[in-house]
């Protein structure tokens, strides 16, 4: 395909709704782009110390992040904020200082939850945070999800078509940017 998304996940559960999610956005980009998920369940936590001698775990991400052409953040919310493992993976993945792999890479979020404000809070935080680490992020649409029984149907799809327009929309938005950037 096309382009190459780095995707994080920010919650470890084995069945996250968040991680169904990502998969279910997959069909949706079509030929366009390939999601490719970033591992965050085994990074140290971040210590400035790193920055003489970085593990090899945060080579990794950013390497992934480096090759490719946009990043893709699917999140629980998690008291009104960003998870703190997907904070320290962007935290890793920001460091040495002027060496970010996130500097200029357009971005998108989205996220699912159990409460009626789908992740409002935890997106308006995680966007001030890629803000300085000048990512030019999909302003519109936003996407807050409730998850609710027969919201994933038995395939990994969308259970409401009208669900499935919408995040299309949101998709051919966000390769939009990507193009953009490209151009
Ligand atoms: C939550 N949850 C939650 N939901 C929400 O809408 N707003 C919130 O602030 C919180 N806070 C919160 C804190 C912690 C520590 C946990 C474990 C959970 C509930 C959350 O939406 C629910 O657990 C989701 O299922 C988490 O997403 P994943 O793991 O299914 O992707």
């Amino acid at each position: 395909s096309q382009y190459k998304i780095a995707v994080f996940v920010g919650s470890l559960r084995k069945h996250s709704f968040n991680r169904q999610l990502a998969h279910a956005l997959q069909p949706l980009f079509g030929r366009k782009a390939t999601l490719e998920h970033v591992e965050i369940g085994d990074l140290p936590l971040y210590d400035q110390d790193f920055d003489h001698d970085y593990p090899a775990q945060g080579k990794r991400l950013k390497e992934q992040v480096r090759a490719a052409d946009a990043v893709l953040f699917v999140t629980p919310e998690y008291n009104r904020s960003i998870p703190g493992v997907l904070k320290n993976a962007i935290d890793l993945g920001s460091r040495p200082y002027g060496d970010s792999c996130f500097a200029g890479k357009p971005a998108a979020v989205l996220g699912i939850s159990i409460g009626a404000i789908g992740t409002a809070l935890a997106q308006q935080h995680l966007r001030n945070v890629l803000a300085y680490l000048d990512m030019p992020v999909l302003g519109q649409p936003e996407v807050f999800l409730q998850h609710k029984d027969g919201f994933f149907d038995n395939q990994g799809g969308f259970g409401d078509a009208g669900t499935t327009k919408f995040l299309q929309g949101y998709v051919d938005r966000f390769v939009a940017l990507i193009d953009r950037h490209k151009a």
